[in-house]
């Protein structure tokens, strides 16, 4: 999947794309990520990429050339037409089901503005906007590289295992159980006798049941949306009897 990134800040990027997973992604060809800076798409000689807003008020507006240009330029040198990604506080919320579609769009382009906002009409060439959450950043950069490292983790073979992506946290709407490894005490806790008996039946059936009592005890918004097969309904059963809840306004 090749991603193109715009921005002014291209060398914040460098880390993130120099370590870990990322890194190996590209090193085995599965991901390509190209940073173009927007500057170098300005249409006058000084490089001006902002603006004064029109009708007043504070802060600056990115102008829609450079943006426009940078984008006819992405268009050229991958040959296609691409899918365009504004990170916007406006946008919709990012969550695992849009890195999931991301994954699918190649070529992506992620724009990340800066200043107060981008002029409008930079909204009639962008496909998507996306939102990392209901705060304001100083940039899309974070936005961006949030959104970038996401996505990457459902391109086939980026995670070692290639299922790992679909049973973590979220991949079927609920919190992921606890996790342990050794020691098997610490500080007197006790790893779960289930985990160490080698039982993969009774392991497997374990972690549905913790990651239900977790979702339940932290996030009831996503238990109430989740569809639930009916093991896990007779799971959540079990977990509301001990843990000794009212699973009344659950459904
Ligand atoms: N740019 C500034 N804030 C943002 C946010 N919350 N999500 C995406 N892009 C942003």
């Amino acid at each position: 999947m090749k991603v193109y990134i715009l921005t002014l800040f291209p060398e914040v990027f460098g880390p993130i794309l120099q370590s870990s997973i990322l890194k190996r992604a590209k090193e085995a060809g599965l991901l390509q990520v190209k940073t173009v800076n927007i500057r170098d798409f300005a249409i006058d000689k000084h490089g001006t990429v902002d603006d004064y807003p029109y009708g007043g008020g504070p802060g600056m507006v990115l102008k829609p050339e450079p943006v426009y240009e940078a984008l006819a330029w992405v268009r050229r040198d991958s040959g296609t037409k691409p899918y365009v990604a504004l990170m916007t506080p406006q946008g919709r919320k990012f969550a695992t089901q849009v890195a999931r579609d991301l994954a699918k769009r190649d070529p992506l382009v992620l724009v990340a503005g800066h200043y107060e906002g981008f002029d409008e009409r930079i909204r009639s060439f962008s496909d998507d906007e996306i939102s990392i959450g209901d705060f304001v950043l100083t940039g899309g950069e974070i936005a961006a590289m949030a959104v970038l490292d996401a996505t990457s983790r459902f391109l086939p073979g980026v995670l070692g295992d290639a299922t790992s992506a679909e049973s973590d946290s979220f991949s079927d709407g609920l919190l992921e159980g606890p996790q342990y490894t050794r020691p098997q005490e610490f500080l007197g806790m006790e790893v779960p006798l289930v985990l160490r008996q080698g039982d993969m039946a009774a392991i497997v059936r374990w972690r549905r049941k913790e990651s239900l009592r977790r979702t339940l005890e932290r996030r009831k918004d996503l238990l109430r949306d989740a569809v639930l097969t009916y093991e896990q309904r007779r799971l959540l059963a079990e977990v509301l009897e001990e843990d000794r809840v009212d699973g009344k306004d659950l459904w």
